[in-house]
């Protein structure tokens, strides 16, 4: 019987050679590379972190469009779509292959904030003759570290990732900090300037590091809190916050 296998592989935060040797491997043997994005016709980041590594003239590249909706019916349909496309996908190659390979590829590392989750759920419920397995990959924030060069916890330090967003206010940012010695704020982008009040009112200013788009040719990471209002961020973005160290 022939046989479907979905690798799903975190391929790094944007630099290509961040990607694992085992990711690596799992790309090269792939019969089609299923890409998100979150708009039609919008550029893959997934994709173009990968894209030195494909060969195209004997592997496909299915981009699939996973708009996330605020109504949960609508994001639900539009995930069985994605997966009946996996499943579609696969099973073209498999008329003419004994044992076909695919890989799904995101974002820094596959179990982080990835939207694969709700994948996962409808390709095990509708499509569970596809076996899946997953590749870790390197999030955006180690990589941040690595690059401004910051220890993230040693000892006995406690570390805490929390998404960014309109809700959190002074009093849970201090708290955070109280219980914490590292606070690492990811999807910041989109309230960036109310975070950067949040951070001046608590005098912390000088104890942050932004970075955007790491590992990326648009990289982009300061401590200069100030030079941030001067324009947009985008979602690919984060904040690590240090308070006692
Ligand atoms: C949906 S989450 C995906 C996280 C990802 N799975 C990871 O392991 O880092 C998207 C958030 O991750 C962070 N992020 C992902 N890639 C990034 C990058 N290259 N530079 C800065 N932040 C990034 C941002 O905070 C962004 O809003």
């Amino acid at each position: 019987m022939k046989r479907a296998t979905l690798t799903i592989v975190g391929v790094g935060p944007g630099d290509p050679e961040l990607i694992t040797v085992k990711g690596l491997r799992a790309i090269q043997a792939a019969n089609v590379v299923f890409v998100p994005r979150s708009r039609k016709n919008e550029e893959s980041f997934a994709l173009r972190i990968a894209q030195q590594w494909l060969d195209h003239s004997r592997q496909k590249v299915v981009s699939v469009t996973l708009a996330m909706s605020r109504d949960k019916n609508e994001s639900h349909t539009a995930w069985q779509k994605v997966a009946d496309q996996i499943a579609e996908n696969l099973a073209e190659i498999e008329d003419h292959q004994q044992e076909v390979h695919g890989v799904y590829l995101l974002l820094g590392d596959s179990m982080l904030y990835s939207t694969f989750a709700y994948l996962q759920a409808e390709l095990l419920l509708h499509h569970s003759q596809i076996k899946m397995q997953f590749i870790p990959g390197i999030t955006s924030f180690a990589a941040t570290a690595a690059q401004a060069q910051i220890s993230l916890a040693q000892a006995d330090e406690k570390i805490i990732i929390v998404p960014a967003s309109e809700q959190i206010d002074s009093k849970q940012l201090r708290s955070l900090l109280t219980d914490f010695e590292t606070v690492i704020l990811m999807k910041v982008g989109p309230v960036l300037p109310q975070i950067i009040k949040l951070l001046e009112e608590l005098a912390l200013q000088e104890r942050v590091i932004f970075a955007e788009k790491v590992g990326m040719p648009e990289e982009y990471i300061t401590q200069d809190l100030a030079a941030l209002r001067e324009k947009q961020h985008s979602y690919l973005s984060l904040l690590i916050v240090q308070q006692k160290k």
